[in-house]
């Protein structure tokens, strides 16, 4: 069996990771969230990883808060770009595939097209250029890595109370105690469900698909507005959505107007109502 070591293990993504590699029953999963390594500490990378010697590392941990990166830009690059290095490094030195993963903010927004895998980069914010930064790092180090792109994660709200709260659940907890709710109508991307990703992520290594840069979202693009009413369409909630600009909402960071990802090198995963849906039948609302 192959040994996989999840870092992360307790966020959005992480949880989810753990739970479909370990159902095939073909990997040794090992779990481990900040209570078993911190990834910042270089020491814990450089002595921890290599003892257990796992085939495959997956980074699902990150600094993912994109407004509060604008005034803690130390605590964000650190975590990655300067972890995801060292991350890459030990991997690179220990034989370890590496799979970490990064987002569509690293793209400027303006092309309504989206962006393929080659596209050029051009990120507008401190979380987004911290992310490229890692990217560059797996890309420099050059080991076997899988580099994938995603966006708008939802799914079972992570274990670990500081991890990012997704979009979908934000909608619900608000539509529990407002009758309308205001909705950035701007700004598309396509939602994707941490289980499709997780599920992805399994079958790029199962087929062994080139090493290098991946987009794996749900299939389509919306905007917030757009996301938010088909929540609510789907689980039955009279919530009015009120369409406004993405400028009536004072955030610091900036995001991009455009910015869906377009897989060329696997085909597309469902379509993002589809994987929203599948979401929403089995969450206790
Ligand atoms: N969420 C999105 O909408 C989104 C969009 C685009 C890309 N992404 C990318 O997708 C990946 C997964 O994101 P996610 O939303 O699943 O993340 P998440 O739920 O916020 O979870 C991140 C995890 O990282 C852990 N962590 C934080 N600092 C750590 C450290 N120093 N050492 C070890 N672990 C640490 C956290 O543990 P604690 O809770 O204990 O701090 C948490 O369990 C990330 O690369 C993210 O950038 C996410």
């Amino acid at each position: 069996m192959k040994k996989v070591l999840v870092i992360g293990a307790k966020g959005m993504l992480g949880q989810e990771i753990v739970r479909v590699f370990g159902d095939t029953g073909n990997f040794e999963v090992m779990a481990w969230d900040r209570s078993n390594i911190d990834i910042t500490d270089f020491q814990q990378v450089q002595n921890k990883i290599p003892a257990i010697k796992p085939a495959i590392l997956i980074n699902c941990a990150a600094y993912n808060n994109v407004d509060g990166a604008e005034v803690e830009a130390d605590a964000a690059y650190l975590l990655n770009a300067k972890a995801v290095e060292n991350l890459a490094k030990v991997c690179k030195f220990t034989g370890i595939t590496f799979v970490h993963y990064s987002t569509d903010y690293v793209f400027s927004g303006r092309e309504s097209a989206g962006y393929a895998e080659d596209a050029k980069p051009d990120p507008q914010s401190v979380y987004a250029k911290s992310k490229f930064a890692g990217e560059k790092a797996v890309q420099g180090v050059d080991g076997n890595f899988y580099l994938i792109r995603l966006s708008r994660l939802f799914g079972k709200p992570a274990e670990s109370a500081k991890a990012k709260k997704s979009f979908v659940d934000i909608m619900l907890n608000l539509a529990r105690t407002k009758s309308e709710i205001e909705v950035v109508d701007e700004e598309y991307a396509s939602p994707t469900y941490a289980t499709d990703l997780a599920k992805a992520t399994l079958d790029i290594l199962k087929f062994q698909s080139p090493f290098g840069i991946y987009h794996r979202t749900n299939d389509g693009a919306c905007t917030w507005f757009e996301f938010a009413k088909e929540i609510f369409r789907q689980t039955n909630m009279q919530t009015k959505v009120i369409p406004v600009r993405a400028d009536k909402f004072l955030r610091p960071a900036a995001r991009p107007k455009f910015s869906k990802l377009i897989s060329t090198k696997l085909p597309t995963l469902r379509p993002w109502s589809e994987a929203l849906k599948a979401y929403l039948d089995q969450a206790i609302l």
